[in-house]
């Protein structure tokens, strides 16, 4: 619901209904009311409203008819009973059968706001929730990737391109943007895909043992090598081999790497006969390579044989349309993972995460939500879950600017505008509205902060 919500009130009785249409106009809410219950009917099958008061007890179509027709039409609209006390019992049937809430006759105007709004807030929700769901089948694909970011579409089609040729691949981006599975994806959809795919992280190991992982060695190549050992290289042949954290590989092994590249064959540790491979490698790095080159602690020529086609994966802080989707679906990983059914997130959790910077990329909002879920006890993730530190930011509307400097007030016009201007989807009449400017004096302040 983006606009403001949508009322339909259906009464046989003039004076309740003028009141009750009263109460919600004044509240914001676009209302349409009747006192023609069949009338009612046509005006449901014809529009979708977000919520329906209706009176119980009508003539010809009642309040029950009235409620099935809504939910026949419109599953997630919302219905509220409105009873005289002689028929709460019905009223009570009545949300058996899916109505939200009754309220009895005479009406108490707080009571009528509250169910009201309380209703329009469950709606707003389920739609959220549906359109997420939607915007998922949409982006998820096969590849566990999932993401509506256009940036993002535009390096999955980049990925999906390079797949298909048999060139080395090098994965950049900050911890935990997901280097790991877009190198599975990569692999996933080349003509190697049954074929192994292997993965070491070069950082992991000292020299000697990064060797004899990745190169295997012969009998007797070294004491203790009382049985031969294929290496990683080898035995990724016919398919792909994931080199994490290339830039941590020693500078004497990248020698022996670029040997392969070459080539295209291996030599295990106390070997002399190179044994051939058909293997395309993948490496991924959080390092600037090219930096890497240039401060000695990576191979010129191995940077060139390796990084044939370069993919960088963006921050997330860079593709917060992503953070909605990636959140529901880390909820409907995790609740079922603990056979717990955490389907939402309270609207204030919402507005933090939304927010929040990620230095940890989709792995820290993954850790959160994994966390969250394992929490609550209900079907919703409230701040209380959060972690300490990001729960703080509740009540942190303003933050210092990245250099640690406080901001100035024309700092946060800038953002402001900009940001009404992308709500608005750059409508300038109606940005200047919300903001009570008039459209010149937007031009003006857009052109002073070169917003265009
Ligand atoms: N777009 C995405 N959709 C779904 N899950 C994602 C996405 N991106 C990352 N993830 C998940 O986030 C976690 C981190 O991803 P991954 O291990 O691929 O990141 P990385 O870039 O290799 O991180 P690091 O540099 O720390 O090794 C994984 O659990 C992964 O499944
Ligand atoms: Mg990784």
């Amino acid at each position: 619901m983006n606009k403001e919500p949508k009322i339909l009130v259906v009464d046989d009785e003039a004076v309740a209904l003028q009141n009750l249409m009263h109460v919600l106009k004044k509240e914001g809410y676009k209302v349409l009311g009747t006192q023609n219950s069949p009338e009612a009917l046509e005006l449901i099958a014809k529009e979708r409203y977000d919520l329906v008061l209706t009176d119980l007890k009508m003539e010809k179509v009642d309040g029950m008819e009235i409620l099935v027709r809504t939910k026949e039409h419109h599953p997630d609209t919302e219905v509220i009973m409105i009873t005289g006390y002689a028929t709460v019992k019905t009223a009570i049937e009545a949300m058996k059968e899916g109505a939200y809430h009754y309220i009895a006759k005479p009406f108490k105007l707080d009571e009528v706001r509250k169910v009201v709004k309380e209703a329009l807030e469950k709606v707003r929700l389920k739609r959220e929730n549906l359109n997420l769901k939607s915007q998922l089948k949409v982006y998820t694909g096969s590849s566990g990737i999932i993401t509506q970011n256009k940036q993002m579409k535009n390096v999955l089609s980049l990925a999906a391109q390079a797949a298909l040729s048999d060139s080395n691949i090098v994965i950049n981006g900050e911890s935990g943007t997901g280097k790991e599975l877009l190198a599975k994806f990569i692999h996933a959809s080349s003509n190697r895909q049954d074929g192994p795919m292997l993965s070491i992280n070069c950082g992991a190991f000292n020299e000697e043992l990064l060797t004899n992982e990745l190169f295997g060695h012969e009998k007797g190549a070294f004491t203790g090598a009382d049985q031969f050992k294929p290496g990683l290289i080898e035995k990724a042949n016919g398919g792909t081999l994931f080199l994490d954290e290339i830039t941590e590989m020693p500078l004497s092994m990248q020698v022996n790497l670029l040997r392969v590249l070459q080539e295209k064959e291996v030599l295990r540790l106390g070997g002399t006969t190179p044994i051939g491979i058909d293997v395309r490698f993948i490496a991924a790095t959080n390092r600037n390579m090219h930096e890497e080159v240039q401060l000695g602690h990576f191979r010129n020529d191995l940077y060139f044989r390796i990084n044939v086609v370069s993919i960088t994966l963006p921050p997330l802080a860079a593709r917060k349309d992503d953070i909605p989707v990636l959140i529901h679906h880390f909820l409907d990983k995790y609740s079922r993972e603990m056979k717990k059914n955490v389907l939402n997130i309270s609207p204030e959790v919402a507005d933090i995460l939304t927010n929040y910077d990620y230095p940890g990329n989709v792995r820290e909002l993954e850790n959160i939500i994994e966390r969250g879920v394992a929490l609550t006890r209900g079907d919703t993730i409230d701040p209380e879950q959060l972690p300490d530190d990001l729960r703080g930011m509740v009540f942190k509307t303003f933050r210092r600017a990245e250099n640690g400097g406080i901001p100035s007030l024309e700092d946060h016009e800038r953002e402001y505008i900009k940001w009404v201007l992308n709500e608005t989807e750059g409508n300038k009449t109606l940005a200047a509205k919300h903001l009570g400017i008039d459209r010149v004096s937007l031009w003006r302040k857009m052109k002073k902060y070169e917003l265009s």
